[in-house]
């Protein structure tokens, strides 16, 4: 038996934890769907073994294929990061944990956080800003359109509710989007809707990406954590591509802790914010799971993957006073898709987040000179780094791919994964 079974292998927050609790002295396998061979997480030293299983697409088979994986394989705790693989775990939670501990809070509160709806309307009860938004429903993304230029105005953001999302049999996960007119508004909104998917559309906020993540056990916080998110790929809906560890702001701090308290969120949480205007902290959502960015709270000091794992097999964890400030980590990869999304812009529209040529390429290489710590690099396991950097032309030809359809058929989007746990 190993200690934890690390699900959703392909993400970078699964290569951490894998990392994380291999080198605490703990076995840990890792399962990713096929093909396995372009996993970096199972090439880590601490990887005991890389297995094989489902992608969430069906939830039924996946379910299925974990269950019987968690029989030839047991293992103490599953850790899972992806919206699709949650999504199948929380329709059919008892199955699984019946056979492992499930490194997720009661499901209640993990359905309220998966929804933003839910979320946002708990937050205006309890008075933390949200951002102005309407939902927008119906048959008629043009209608909706007019709805968003009458109410919201643009630039804004077209929101699904949920990320993970069915249509006629076909799961997805959709992002937000930002729109700068009716036309784009309209074909953002038709995108979710076809997808299966509920939509709000809210205003654009200018500010800092600030995000407080935190460990409660039942009334306990065990650990708190802050990060700004400098940049993002893509820039609205997409990964931080460049993360710094700051003190907890005296502001977004109470309100992420009233928040979780208030859904009975506990095990690991990641409320997210953006500034407005005037500075003040907005909420965006909260995440019941680990993210790609939680190398830096382990490298600041913060061990989140093992504080989940503890907490999961109630071993009521022990408190973590503080963390190193001013912690630094690039995705390099996505730095490079941030680069060529700023220097090929459309120069005709300005777009929120986007940055003329020159600034990206002066902050490109200021970043390039500045220390910092990049995902997937370790010294001491460095085959997760040298696989993703030998599949670096592939994936470039992919993403080029990606952008070449999109431009052939403008209703697909790169705000839109397929259901595979890519
Ligand atoms: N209303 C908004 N104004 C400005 N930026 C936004 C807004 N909504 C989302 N974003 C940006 O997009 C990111 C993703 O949005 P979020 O609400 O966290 O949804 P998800 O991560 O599920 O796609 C946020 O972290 C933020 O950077
Ligand atoms: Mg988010």
């Amino acid at each position: 038996m190993v200690d934890a079974l690390v699900l959703d292998a392909r993400l970078r927050q699964s290569l951490v934890a894998v990392r994380s609790l291999g080198r605490s002295g703990l076995t840990v396998a890792a399962a990713a769907a096929q093909p396995t061979a372009t996993v970096p997480a199972f090439r880590s030293r601490w990887c005991a073994s890389g297995l094989a299983l489902t992608d969430p697409g069906s939830e039924a088979a996946f379910v299925q294929a974990l269950c019987r994986l968690l029989e030839q394989h047991p293992a103490r705790v599953v850790l899972v990061s992806h919206d699709g693989a949650i999504a199948a775990i929380q329709r059919h939670r008892e199955q699984v944990q019946r056979r492992a501990c499930v490194a997720l809070a009661a499901p209640e509160a993990t359905a309220q956080a998966v929804n933003k709806a839910a979320t946002l309307a708990l937050a205006d009860r309890l008075g933390i800003p949200t951002p102005r938004g309407v939902p927008v429903d119906g048959a008629d993304p043009s209608e909706a359109a007019r709805t968003v230029a009458a109410e919201v105005g643009f630039p804004a953001v077209v929101k699904p509710l949920e990320s993970w999302m069915q249509a006629n049999g076909v799961a997805t996960r959709q992002s937000c989007e930002d729109v700068v007119d009716r036309t784009e508004a309209e074909r953002a909104i038709d995108r979710v809707w076809r997808a299966g998917g509920q939509v709000v559309v809210q205003e654009w906020l200018p500010g800092d990406r600030e995000a407080v993540s935190l460990v409660r056990d039942g009334d306990r916080v065990v650990a708190a954590f802050a990060q700004v998110a400098h940049r993002m790929h893509p820039p609205i809906g997409g990964s931080s591509v460049l993360r710094e560890s700051i003190p907890l702001p005296d502001d977004a701090t109470p309100m992420a802790r009233r928040l979780l308290e208030a859904m009975g969120l506990d095990g690991y949480a990641e409320v997210e914010f953006r500034r407005d205007r005037q500075g003040r902290p907005v909420l965006m959502e909260v995440n019941p799971r680990l993210s790609a960015s939680v190398e830096v709270a382990v490298r600041a000091g913060v061990d989140f993957p093992l504080l989940l794992y503890r907490w999961a097999l109630g071993d009521a964890p022990a408190s973590v006073d503080g963390y190193r400030h001013g912690v630094r980590m690039r995705w390099l990869g996505g730095d490079m898709k941030w680069l060529a999304r700023n220097v090929l812009r459309d120069p005709t529209r300005a777009r929120p987040d986007v940055v003329a040529p020159a600034r990206a390429m002066a902050t490109f290489l200021r970043d390039s000179l500045r220390p910092a710590a990049y995902d997937y690099l370790d010294r001491d396991d460095p085959w997760p780094a040298i696989l993703q950097g030998a599949l670096l032309p592939w994936n470039a030809w992919r993403v080029m791919a990606t952008h070449l359809r999109a431009a052939r058929r403008p209703w697909t989007s790169p705000h839109e994964t397929a259901g595979r746990a890519a």
